[in-house]
C-alpha cells in the first residue's frame, strides 16, 4: 500500500475530486445502458469500434521498426499495493505509453499472476510474447520505482536517447489525471479534456478484459438471489455497498477505514431510499458488517461471501494468494455492475469499481465522519 504521505495527499485529491460535481456531463452512459450479464463485453466492443476508425493501427506498425518498451512492474521484489494501487499504476503507463509511443507491458507476478484473471485486447497485447523476448535479450533495460512518488513521471523525458529500450516501472500513481493534462496534445481524443473517472474507464477497458473464469463467477452472484419485479422497475433493483474498514490487515500505516459501528445507519439509509426487496451486495474486509448484513437481509443478501487480504500481505501462500486475488477481481466487477454503487471514498479499489460502473449514476460515496458515523454524498462523473 501507498505511503501514509502519500494517502494523505490522495485523501485531500479525492475530497477535491468530489467537491467538484460536474452537473453539464457528458452522458457517456449512453453509450452502454443494455444491462445483461455481458454488459463488459458489450462495454468493449464499443471501445474497439472507435479504435479502429482512428489511425492506432497503423501507428502500431510503424512502431515495430525500433520497438521500446514501457513495463508496469509487479513482482516479488517490492510492494506494490493493493489493487487499486495496481490499477492507477497501469492506468498511468497506459497514458505514457501513448505519450512517448513505447509499447506497454503488464508483468504482475505477485501474489499471484494475472493472466489467469485479466487478459489483454487486441489493440493493447500487454502481454510479452515469446519473440518479443527473443528479439529483447540484447536491448538495455532499466527498472524504477516510484512507488508513493508521482513526481518523476510527469517529468520523465522518454524520447532521450538515454533512456533504455526497456522500462520497467513500479508505481502505484496517484496522478494520472494531471499527467493526462500535461500531455493532453500527445494523447486520443478520449483521453482529452476528461475527467478522472473518464480518464480511468477509458484507459481500462482499453487494455483489461476479465477473463471467463472471472466473468462466471460474476454472472453467478448477479443472477443469484430473487430479482423482485417492482423492485427491477425502480431501477434500483440491486443495491451495492462496498465497505473497507482496513481493520482485519496488516496495514503499514493509519487507515482511516468505515467504523463497523456504523453500519445500522448506512442499512437505514439503504431501507429509506430503496425497494424493500432489492437485492443487497455488501463486499467488506469486516466479517462483523458481514453478518450483520446477513442477519439483516437475509436471503435479499447475495454476497461477497470472498474472504479479504490485503495482497501484499499473502506472498507467502500461494493457494491463498490466487483465491483472494480472484475474489477480489471478481467483487470489484461485480460492484460495476449494481443499479446502485455506495463506495467507501477512501479506498482505490472502491472508486476504481465507481469509475468502472456500466452507467454514471445512482453512485453515492460515504466517508467516515469522526469515530462513529460517517457523511454520504452523491457522486457524479462525466
Ligand atoms: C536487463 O539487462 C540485464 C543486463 O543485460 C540482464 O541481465 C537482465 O536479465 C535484464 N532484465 C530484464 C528484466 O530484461
Ligand atoms: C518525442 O520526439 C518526437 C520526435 O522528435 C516528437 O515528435 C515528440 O513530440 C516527442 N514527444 C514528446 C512528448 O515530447
Ligand atoms: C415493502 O413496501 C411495501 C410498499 O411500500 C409495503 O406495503 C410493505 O409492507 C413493505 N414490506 C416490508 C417487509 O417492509
Ligand atoms: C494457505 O491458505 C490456504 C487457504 O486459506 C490454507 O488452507 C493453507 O493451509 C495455507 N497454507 C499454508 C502453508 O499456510
Amino acid at each position: 500500500m501507498a505511503t501514509k504521505k502519500s494517502l494523505c495527499w490522495y485523501v485531500s485529491m479525492v475530497s477535491i475530486i468530489i467537491s467538484m460535481v460536474v452537473w453539464n456531463s457528458k452522458p457517456f452512459i449512453t453509450e452502454s445502458i443494455s444491462r445483461n450479464p455481458v454488459d463488459i463485453r458489450n462495454a468493449m466492443s464499443h471501445v474497439k469500434k472507435e479504435n479502429s476508425q482512428n489511425v492506432l493501427p497503423i501507428l502500431n506498425k510503424q512502431k515495430k521498426i525500433n520497438e521500446k518498451y514501457l513495463v508496469y512492474l509487479c513482482d516479488e521484489k517490492r510492494d506494490c499495493g493493493g489493487w487499486g494501487d495496481r490499477q492507477r499504476g497501469i492506468v498511468s503507463l497506459f497514458i505514457l505509453s501513448l505519450v512517448w509511443k513505447r509499447t506497454l507491458k503488464i508483468l504482475i507476478s505477485t501474489p499471484c499472476d494475472i493472466k489467469p484473471y485479466y487478459k489483454p485486447t487486441k489493440e493493447y497485447n500487454w502481454i510479452f510474447t515469446e519473440e518479443e523476448l527473443k528479439r529483447l535479450r540484447g536491448k538495455r533495460n532499466k527498472t524504477l520505482d516510484f512507488m508513493g512518488i508521482d513526481e518523476p513521471l510527469f517529468d520523465i523525458n522518454l524520447n532521450s536517447s538515454e533512456i533504455a529500450d526497456v522500462l520497467y516501472i513500479r508505481t502505484n500513481c496517484y496522478h494520472f489525471l494531471p499527467i493526462a493534462q500535461k500531455y493532453a496534445k500527445f494523447l486520443p481524443a478520449y483521453l482529452k479534456n476528461k475527467g478522472r473517472a473518464s480518464v480511468f474507464r477509458e484507459s481500462w477497458n482499453r487494455i483489461m478484459i476479465p477473463t471467463d473464469k472471472v466473468l462466471s463467477e460474476v454472472m453467478k452472484i448477479e443472477s443469484s438471489g430473487v430479482i423482485n419485479s417492482d423492485a427491477k422497475k425502480s431501477g434500483k433493483e440491486l443495491v451495492c455497498a462496498h465497505l473497507r474498514t482496513g481493520l482485519t490487515e496488516n496495514l503499514y500505516y493509519d487507515y482511516s477505514g468505515f467504523p463497523p459501528v456504523a453500519v445500522t445507519k448506512l442499512w437505514n439509509y439503504i431501507d429509506g431510499h430503496f425497494h424493500n426487496k432489492s437485492r443487497i451486495f455488501v463486499a467488506t474486509d469486516h466479517l462483523g458488517i458481514r453478518k450483520s448484513a446477513i442477519s439483516k437481509y437475509g436471503t435479499r443478501y447475495i454476497g461477497s461471501y470472498a474472504s479479504n487480504v490485503h495482497p501484499d500481505s499473502m506472498r507467502s501462500n500461494l493457494t491463498l494468494a490466487c483465491r483472494s486475488q480472484e475474489s477480489a477481481y471478481v467483487d470489484q466487477l461485480m460492484l460495476s455492475k449494481c443499479d446502485v454503487l455506495i463506495y467507501y471514498r477512501k479506498s482505490g479499489f472502491s472508486i476504481h469499481a465507481s469509475y468502472l460502473k456500466t452507467e454514471w449514476r445512482n453512485i453515492y460515496s460515504i466517508m467516515k465522519n469522526g469515530k462513529s458515523t460517517f457523511s454520504l454524498e452523491e457522486a457524479h462523473y462525466n
